[in-house]
């Protein structure tokens, strides 16, 4: 990494806000999500009651929940169809988690052991299709019937990005167009989602809507190409999850793209060579964290993340300034520096 670019993620971690102080406009509506998510876990049925249990401690940053809730009260929303909203986006992530540890072999999340390596795989799939599909038939509550066609399409988006990831796993000629697209599908869209519907909550005129949607589509990208920087240099401890492990499944994400397509020809050769395996062990790994590390991809997929992170600033600042504005303007900062 370039001396500058050393100094501007230290910078960057030092001025880090806190994600405490980002909800705190919120924090007691964000404990009535927990207790609504808290309702899902009551089943007659024991393995439902049982996993949701052990799913819906907290654990997760609710940052979806965070979104949906900062933009209906940005917008003067004062009603209490946000903590329904809220715990519904929650549900469908929580769903797409389940579902995507299985598909990437993750062992662990949230610093305790996936829902497939503790119920097996079949139980998983089921128990992940019950919550996405019980998120869905509840949105039907809501007097805005436009929610439940936001939520499926959103949730048809999660998954094509993810099927779409699945088939390009060890695709070398994987280009960065290609990824963008992916992580907007699997990962920006509940983003986007989550603040369209907190938009939609407060009336949001059409241009006020697709602001958000906007906004929410730009920290949508910046957080997952910060969760693809952080798999090569994040802490295994504090993420609670697996380091190293798209590369060690062949999945290629921004440092390795920009590698294959600027690095020298021999590394590029090299690592050609290490990905003919589908499994990438220890030695290899680092070999190839080695080659990340040493020409300039980390900053340029930094830089990238940055970019979505500014957009999404400038689309919010549009809005008359608030204290629930300024926690939105801030959230990219957090989304950038992240540790977790
Ligand atoms: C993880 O999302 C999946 C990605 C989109 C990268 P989060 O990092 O928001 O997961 P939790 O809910 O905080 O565990
Ligand atoms: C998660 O993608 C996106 C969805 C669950 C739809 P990743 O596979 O990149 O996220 P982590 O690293 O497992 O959290
Ligand atoms: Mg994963
Ligand atoms: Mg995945």
């Amino acid at each position: 990494m370039s001396e500058l670019a050393k100094n501007s993620v230290v910078s960057r971690v030092k001025k880090r806000p806190d994600i405490i102080r980002l909800y705190a406009n919120i924090t007691k509506d964000l404990d009535k999500v927990e207790e609504r998510l808290k309702l899902y876990s009551r089943s007659h049925n024991k393995l439902i009651a049982e996993i949701s249990n052990y799913l819906f401690q907290k654990g997760g940053k609710r940052i979806r929940p965070a979104l949906l809730m900062l933009c209906s009260k940005m917008l003067g929303y004062n009603g209490k169809e946000h903590i329904l909203m809220s715990t519904l986006v929650e549900t469908i992530h929580t769903a797409s988690l389940i579902h995507d540890d299985i598909i990437d072999n993750s062992e662990f999340r949230r610093g305790k052991e996936s829902i497939h390596v503790r119920w097996g795989p079949n139980i998983t799939v089921l128990l992940g299709d019950y919550l996405y599909i019980k998120a869905l038939g509840t949105s039907l509550q809501s007097k805005h019937h436009r929610i439940t066609q936001i939520l499926t399409d959103t949730s048809t988006r999660m998954i094509e990005g993810e099927l779409s990831e699945y088939c390009m796993s060890g695709n070398q000629n994987l280009a960065e167009e290609d990824y963008l697209d992916i992580i907007n599908k699997k990962t920006a869209s509940l983003f986007s989602a989550s603040c369209q519907i907190g938009g939609i909550l407060g009336q949001a005129s059409k241009k006020e809507e697709n602001s958000l949607k906007e906004y929410g589509t730009n920290i949508g990208m910046t957080f997952q190409i910060i969760d693809d920087l952080l798999d090569f240099i994040g802490d295994e401890k504090i993420l609670g999850k697996p380091v190293l492990s798209d590369l060690s499944e062949s999945r290629i994400t921004l440092p390795l793209i920009y590698t294959l397509n600027n690095d020298g020809k021999e590394n590029r050769e090299r690592i050609a060579e290490l990905m003919k395996k589908k499994i990438l062990e220890k030695d290899s790994l680092e070999e190839v964290l080695k080659i990340v590390k040493s020409n300039g991809a980390l900053d340029y997929t930094s830089k990238k993340a940055e970019e979505f992170s500014l957009k999404s600033r400038e689309i919010i600042s549009q809005f008359p300034k608030s204290s629930h504005r300024d926690a939105l303007a801030l959230l990219p900062e957090y989304v950038l520096s992240r540790k977790k």
